[in-house]
């Protein structure tokens, strides 16, 4: 039976990841695996999870076991609302609704406000989750220029009046994948450039928490929004754990009334159970110190690859900081295409993500994206010396 004439125009556009192939090399112990794009698992506190689990579940199952409020837990709201004012996002708990992770707000966002051929300007390079959720609803996908102090307001100048964007798609906090973090100067053109070609912001921030210098500011574009037209995300995925599927929205009240009647018919309401466990670790003050010893876990993992980096690749590439979140991005200055490169790199037992798909104009063959989450000190040292090997 020929099902594509069942399909929806939408699902014609539906593009599988291109990277999720990569991800069967993540697992074997015999390649040293920069190909991640996950927390380490010895980061997440599970006996705390589990201690939590059994206590909401036995003490409030009537919540914890229950359908909920589409918007949320109310007391998880208030304490994201307050998390998000620490960032400085002017909010209140009416202004948040609870996500089946970020990702899920990528999806109910994309739904809400794309049309077949709305424009949709994303950074060169981006996430792919974020361009899958905007490919999903047949979206045209505009690419804008990034440098090292994030979105360049030149190329989104001329890509804004050249098209008329709707919805800019941006990941100000050490991005992913590029590690980035933009500059407050450059939030600010960001934003104006948005005012004068009157486009919305969606302002995606997993990895705002995950610092490892002194002095970056992280403050959030939202917080310079005056006109209301920046929804904000966030998210639970990398601080405690991406299993408990928690992320949030916030935006102007009449776009959240829209996300959430698109919520209610994509899921009812996010896992009561991750929720109820979410809620009470924040509630009980183990947020602070559990990001303290998450930052602390990959901050040395960082240093060292830096300097593994620094040693094999000095004036052979060029690579980001990474002065927060989970990567590094690499861009080789001969032009070896790091794809056509990777069936040799497993061959020496090292893996790495090739940068090419996260740019959505098919540029970056020369740029890979690098983890140090998953491996010890030892094995990014191997690592590194093997991946300069492929490079030479
Ligand atoms: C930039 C970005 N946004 C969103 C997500 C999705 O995260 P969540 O687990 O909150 O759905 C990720 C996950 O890697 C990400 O890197």
């Amino acid at each position: 039976m020929d099902y594509s004439t069942y399909l929806s125009r939408d699902a014609h556009s539906f593009r599988p990841s291109a990277i999720r192939a990569f991800a069967k090399l993540i697992n074997d112990p015999n390649i040293i695996s920069f190909a991640g794009g996950v927390p380490n698992p010895e980061t997440f506190p599970a006996e705390r999870i589990s201690e939590v689990a059994a206590k909401v579940i036995r003490e409030r199952r009537a919540v914890a076991l229950q359908y909920g409020p589409t918007r949320g837990l109310p007391r998880l709201c208030e304490s994201i609302a307050s998390i998000s004012r620490s960032r400085g996002v002017e909010c209140a708990s009416d202004d948040v609704i609870v996500t089946t992770g970020s990702q899920q707000a990528l999806d109910l966002i994309a739904h809400t406000l794309i049309d077949p051929g709305d424009v949709v300007a994303v950074e060169l390079p981006t996430y792919i989750g974020g361009s899958a959720s905007f490919f999903a609803r047949s979206a045209e996908l505009v690419g804008v220029l990034q440098d090292d102090d994030g979105i360049v307001p030149e190329s989104l100048r001329e890509v804004a009046s050249q098209r008329r964007i709707k919805v800019l798609y941006t990941i100000p906090n050490f991005q992913n994948p590029s590690g980035r973090l933009m500059t407050q100067a450059r939030r600010a053109a960001v934003l104006e450039i948005a005012e004068q070609h009157d486009f919305l912001v969606i302002e995606d921030d997993p990895y705002g928490e995950l610092v490892y210098v002194d002095g970056a500011d992280t403050t959030a574009m939202k917080a310079r929004d005056k006109s209301g037209r920046v929804l904000y995300l966030g998210s639970f995925s990398k601080v405690l754990a991406p299993g408990l599927r928690c992320g949030w929205v916030i935006g102007a009240r009449p776009l959240l009334e829209k996300l959430e009647i698109a919520k209610q018919a994509a899921d009812l309401c996010s896992g009561m159970l991750d929720q109820s466990i979410v809620d009470e670790l924040v509630a009980g003050g183990d947020l602070a110190p559990q990001i303290e010893r998450v930052r602390a876990f990959y901050r040395g993992k960082r240093g060292v690859m830096m300097e593994e980096l620094e040693r094999h690749f000095r004036g052979k590439a060029q690579w980001t900081p990474a002065d927060g979140g989970l990567f590094t991005f690499v861009t080789m200055n001969d032009g070896a295409d790091a794809a056509a490169r990777l069936g040799e790199a497993v061959a020496r037992g090292v893996a790495y993500i090739p940068g090419g798909p996260f740019f959505v104009d098919g540029s970056g063959a020369n740029t890979m994206r690098l983890t140090f989450a998953k491996e010890s000190d030892e094995r990014i040292r191997e690592g590194t010396a093997r991946l300069a090997s492929v490079f030479p």
